[in-house]
């Protein structure tokens, strides 16, 4: 179901590439960490290498605070799909380099203002299934291994044991914000109830709706991947399964249930959605969608209509409560927190003269609620530096 030019695994890469580009003007360097006592617990990647993190130590004020930040990506639902994964970071270890930190996990004041001396992390994402697997056998023949849930046990205790334990404030975000969504509670329960956890989702919340010739493509493919995966154990326990096996993988029928603060950053044209749920290439045989799916400018008029009622259906799948904080932008991008360029500069996105970063920083650290959804595309000129990423 996905398309050639936008593969599932193409989606971490794209949000590392924001990371990389930004590294000369703003980057810390985030050594990987490779967490080989994980390996006996059988947390590993798909391809049974070891699961790696980067971390960037907290100082000053910030040494008791902790960012955990999930990386992002998209899912392999079938044998081949995660075969091809373990050719590259998707699936394994082996291929991850050191990074430059940068956006929400930069240290630069002036840029990252209310996060820059926390302790900041990243948990690489290499199991295809938003750390949610958890397979004890594994078949010779391909030597996969779908642990993506143990994987996430693991780190969360290899932090608790490096101080997140006696954390005050903790922050969960992620790029391919979906994990963040369905681990959020979880994640809560493990740290002791006097920390204060917040949850944050980039580009994470994707909407249950039918593709453009009317088949429900993205839900057979969260079937596939729980299925898969064996995600059940991993996936909030409060969601009721009887709604089928994809339910619990779409935040709009987990975030009503959460007990956890969150706030949802995402694009109501978010571009990786437009491309696999709304227009995936099995719903378009005929390509007539190609050049709009690459540059929103060379979308006819009925295109953009059809665009329109996405955008539409998005904000309706979108919790009502006034807690949960909002930040629904209108430019065709798929992650924003990760870099400069769209999280806090001169020419970032803004809703009402407000950043991402200050929306953010000013919901966590409770200066005001958020609840800022921008006009319909194209109406706003705080878009093209970002548009068709
Ligand atoms: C895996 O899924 C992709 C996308 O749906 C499909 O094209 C491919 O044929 C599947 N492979 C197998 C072995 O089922
Ligand atoms: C945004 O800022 C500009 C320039 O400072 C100001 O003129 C405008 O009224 C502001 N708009 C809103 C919605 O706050
Ligand atoms: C559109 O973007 C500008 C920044 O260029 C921002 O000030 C404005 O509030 C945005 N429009 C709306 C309706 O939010």
């Amino acid at each position: 179901m996905f398309d050639p030019k936008s593969r599932a695994w193409i989606v971490p890469s794209l949000c590392l590439i924001s990371l990389l580009i930004s590294l000369e003007v703003d980057g810390s360097p985030a050594p990987l960490i490779l967490l080989e006592s994980a390996v006996a617990k059988g947390a590993v990647c798909l391809d049974g290498s070891p699961p790696a993190y980067h971390f960037s130590p907290g100082s000053g004020s910030g040494v008791n605070n902790w960012l955990v930040f999930m990386e992002g990506g998209g899912w392999c639902r079938n044998v081949t799909e995660c075969v091809e994964l373990t050719g590259n970071s998707g699936g394994s270890s082996k291929f991850m380099k050191e990074l430059s930190f940068s956006g929400i996990l930069g240290d630069n004041q002036k840029t990252n203002p209310d996060f820059y001396n926390w302790n900041r992390i990243m948990i690489r994402y290499c199991d295809g299934s938003s750390f949610t697997g958890d397979v004890e056998a594994v078949d010779p023949a391909t030597n996969l291994h779908y642990r993506g849930g143990r994987v996430w046990h693991a780190m969360i205790d290899d932090l608790l044991a490096k101080g997140m334990n006696k954390a005050e404030n903790v922050d969960r975000t992620c790029e391919g914000g979906l994990a963040s969504i369905l681990h959020c509670d979880d994640f809560r329960s493990l740290l002791p109830s006097s920390v204060n956890v917040k949850c944050f989702s980039d580009a994470g919340y994707f909407i249950d709706v039918k593709d453009i010739s009317g088949a429900d493509s993205v839900k057979s493919l969260y079937t596939d991947v729980v299925n898969l995966h064996e995600s059940e154990k991993f996936l909030p326990s409060s969601c009721n399964w009887r709604q089928g096996p994809s339910w619990c993988f779409f935040p709009q029928n987990v975030v009503p249930e959460m007990s956890t603060p969150l706030f949802i950053l995402n694009s109501a044209y978010d571009s990786w959605q437009i491309r696999n749920i709304l227009v995936p290439s099995s719903a378009d045989p005929g390509q007539a969608w190609a050049e709009c799916k690459l540059d929103i400018k060379k979308c006819s008029s009925s295109q953009l209509q059809t665009l329109q009622g996405y955008r539409s259906q998005f904000l309706r799948a979108l919790p009502t409560s006034t807690s949960t904080g909002v930040f629904i932008i209108s430019c065709y991008a798929h992650c924003q927190s990760g870099g400069p360029p769209t999280w806090q500069d001169v020419d970032s996105p803004m809703i009402e003269n407000t950043t991402i970063a200050k929306a953010v920083g000013d919901w966590y650290n409770d200066r005001s609620a958020v609840r800022k959804i921008d006009c319909e595309y194209p109406c706003n000129s705080s878009c093209p530096n970002i548009n068709n990423e």
